[in-house]
């Protein structure tokens, strides 16, 4: 799939199924589903949170091919979510929208970015590391009650 062919914009409350569904799917197979429709909503209407998608204009916007969502706070941001799917992977896909996201934060006076990643989820921390993302603790039983979270970090400034 062509990079090009896509476009990034702000999620809106019909996307809320398709990124609930991305999320259970992706990043907590495995796991009890956390991110569903309602929280999703939640997260799309609040005015701490950037909801961000890549969408292929070729199907007016109706196929979502990745997304990624921030929260904002005074001086820290927090990646909550970030997907991409299989098809569209390996493409700087994922790459393009954190980028976007840093921006977002950088502009609005955020120092650090934080993340939580599943310590098995050995490809998602490679990105992470590649984007200049630092390990900074490991917590065991995040997930779940069940599996070990590790906490990364980038400074912004
Ligand atoms: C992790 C994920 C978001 C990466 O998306 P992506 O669009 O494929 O990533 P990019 O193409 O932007 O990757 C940029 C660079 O990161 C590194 N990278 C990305 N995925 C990697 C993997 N699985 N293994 C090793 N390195 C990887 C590579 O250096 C890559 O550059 P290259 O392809 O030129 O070698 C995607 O694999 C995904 O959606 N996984 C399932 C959900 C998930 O784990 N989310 C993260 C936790 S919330």
């Amino acid at each position: 799939m062509e990079l090009a062919s896509r476009e990034l914009g702000l999620a809106t409350r019909q996307d809320a199924p398709a990124l609930a569904t991305m999320s259970r799917d992706y990043i907590e197979r495995g796991l009890g589903w956390r991110w569903r429709v309602p929280a999703i909503e939640n997260l799309i209407a609040s005015p701490d949170t950037v909801v961000l998608c890549a969408r292929l204009p070729a199907t007016h916007g109706k196929d979502i091919v990745g997304f990624g969502i921030m929260q904002y706070a005074l001086e820290e941001a927090h990646l909550i979510l970030l997907a991409v799917r299989p098809r569209m992977r390996r493409c700087g896909l994922a790459r393009e929208m954190l980028a976007w996201l840093e921006k977002t934060a950088d502009v609005a006076g955020i120092k650090k970015i934080e993340l939580e990643v599943r310590e098995r989820n050995v490809g998602a921390r490679k990105f992470y590391r590649k984007q200049g993302y630092k390990s900074r603790s490991s917590i065991p039983r995040y997930y779940d009650g069940i599996e070990t979270a590790v906490r990364m970090a980038k400074k912004l400034r």
